[in-house]
């Protein structure tokens, strides 16, 4: 696949603004020994080891959409694996004005250079304990350049400015590390965590989260909005979106976990071309097409949020992010694979993030097949690519090979050569089978846990084929299946 889309253009009608300064608070006290971050090797600063957040209570109050401006209250609920003196988020957001633990203010201190805001609780948090940390902030979200896009793109918090006609509109696009732009939060793919999102705008904007809406509340001249996401969620994949959307409710399908329902809404911008809306009128179908070889959808609702700067698209939790030049039918269909691959299943680390990508490019070649097309055909022009753009073993040593062609297409022949190697029945078994086991406990997957996955599921000749797939630098040959 090419590199999907041009920013450039789009990033001037951002316009995006200056972060502000973020006033300093002393600490009373010498800090500790620094604490220890969570060593990413593509991302060496993001997290904290040893915290868990379990849970973000989030409430966001945009009062102009279409400028930069925002106000949040977050209480986090954190535990710990070790004993912590001191919790240290990642943010790199609006200026703090309040932070509270169990309730009671304790001292913090921001540094924007490491990005990161750091809490000094009462006493140490404890494994076996939980805490509530409670944060204020308002004024401008951080701006953090996408360290794999050339192109500007700013990760994170979106505006997009009134004109034309047209209402503002604020959005995220927060995949690797953006979420901490305006939410400070442990901001890592290994610390998934539940998200309860209320959203507060000027009355006439819709606000849209990830999770099951939880009600509307309309005062003075605001609505609030509330939305629940009980299973956990990478912070990456958090989706916010305010505009005067048009909201779609469509039937339940029923693919849930246990045959559940899930609920269908999609959100449409005013005036949006009927062409894309047609790129979303087979999601019930691609629902259950995909339901079929990874097993349950592993969330309670489903359906896309369209923007209109020119970006890339975005698999933001039960609310796939689509600006209007990504949306087909081919990335509606990848986007949904990530609810399964990338949400439920998550990279422990982002050198992993090929399973990810890999495993959604695979479900545009599955897809293709449903609707009669050549599947092989469709795999042999990823290898072509591959031949002639040249590729290295899937683990990304650096942030600009996070989402090359190697992620995506060799990521997706790997699926293709286990396929060939196992058939399609042994093949269906194990992706359900992949779901189930790594979307419970922690919800991650490594690199070697996968192919030790592998060789339990399918054998040691199966974990052989796929082991070159996954570290030898040269191309292996087209996998075949007929
Ligand atoms: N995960 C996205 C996809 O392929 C691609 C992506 C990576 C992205 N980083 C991003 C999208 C940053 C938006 C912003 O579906
Ligand atoms: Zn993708």
């Amino acid at each position: 696949m090419r590199r999907p889309f041009s920013l450039a253009l789009s990033l001037l009608a951002l316009g995006l603004l200056t972060a502000a300064p973020v006033p300093a608070q002393p600490a009373p006290r010498a800090p500790a020994a620094p604490a220890e971050t969570l060593r990413d090797p593509l991302f060496p600063g993001l997290g904290q080891a040893g915290l868990d957040v379990r849970h973000y209570d989030l409430h966001l109050t945009v009062s102009e959409p279409g400028t930069r401006a925002v106000r949040g209250v977050v209480t986090l609920t954190l535990a710990s694996t070790r004993p912590l003196a001191q919790v240290r988020l990642d943010f790199l957001g609006p200026g703090v004005t309040a932070v509270r633990w169990n309730d009671r203010a304790v001292p913090f201190r921001v540094d924007e250079r490491a990005a990161k805001l750091t809490v000094t609780p009462p006493a140490p948090l404890r494994p076996g304990t939980a805490a509530r940390l409670t944060v204020e902030y308002a004024g401008t979200p951080g701006e953090r350049a996408d360290p794999d896009f050339p192109t500007p793109l700013l990760l994170g918090w979106q505006a997009v400015p009134a004109g034309d006609g047209r209402a503002g509109a604020i959005f995220l696009l927060s995949e690797p590390n953006g979420t901490h732009t305006f939410l400070p939060s442990n901001d890592h793919p290994s610390d998934k965590a539940t998200f309860i999102t209320r959203v507060t705008v000027p009355r006439g904007y819709v606000a849209a989260a990830s999770g099951v809406e939880a009600g509307r509340v309309d005062a003075g001249g605001t609505s609030t909005f509330t939305f629940s996401q009980r299973e956990p969620i990478p912070t990456y994949a958090l989706g916010v979106f305010v505009d005067r959307f048009e909201r779609v409710d469509g039937a339940a399908v029923p693919v849930g976990v246990g045959g559940r329902a899930v609920a269908r809404r999609d959100y449409f911008p005013p005036g949006v071309p009927g062409t894309v809306r047609e790129a979303f009128g087979r999601t019930d179908e691609a629902l259950r097409v995909l339901a079929e070889w990874f097993g349950p959808y592993p969330f309670a609702a489903y359906g896309v949020a369209v923007v209109t700067p020119r970006l890339p698209a975005l698999e933001t939790a039960t609310l796939s992010t689509l600006p209007l030049n990504m949306s087909t039918e081919r990335v509606a269909v990848h986007e949904l694979a990530h609810q399964w691959f990338g949400n439920a299943v998550t990279p422990a680390q982002w050198p992993d993030v090929w399973l990810s990508e890999g495993l959604a490019a695979y479900a545009e070649l599955l897809w293709t097949e449903h609707l009669g097309g050549d599947g092989q055909a469709y795999a042999a022009r990823w290898h072509a690519n591959l031949t002639r753009a040249g590729t290295r073993p899937l683990a990304a040593t650096r942030t600009g090979e996070l989402f090359d062609l190697t992620t995506y297409q060799r990521g997706a022949l790997t699926f293709h050569a286990l396929r060939a190697e196992i058939g399609d029945a042994a093949f269906r078994d194990f992706l359900r089978a992949y779901v189930t086991r790594f979307s419970a406990g922690p919800g991650t997957v490594s690199t070697p846990a996968f192919l030790a996955f592998v060789r339990e599921r399918a054998g040691a000749g199966a974990e052989g084929a796929v082991r070159r797939w996954v570290e030898e630098r040269a191309l292996p040959p087209l996998p075949v299946v007929r």
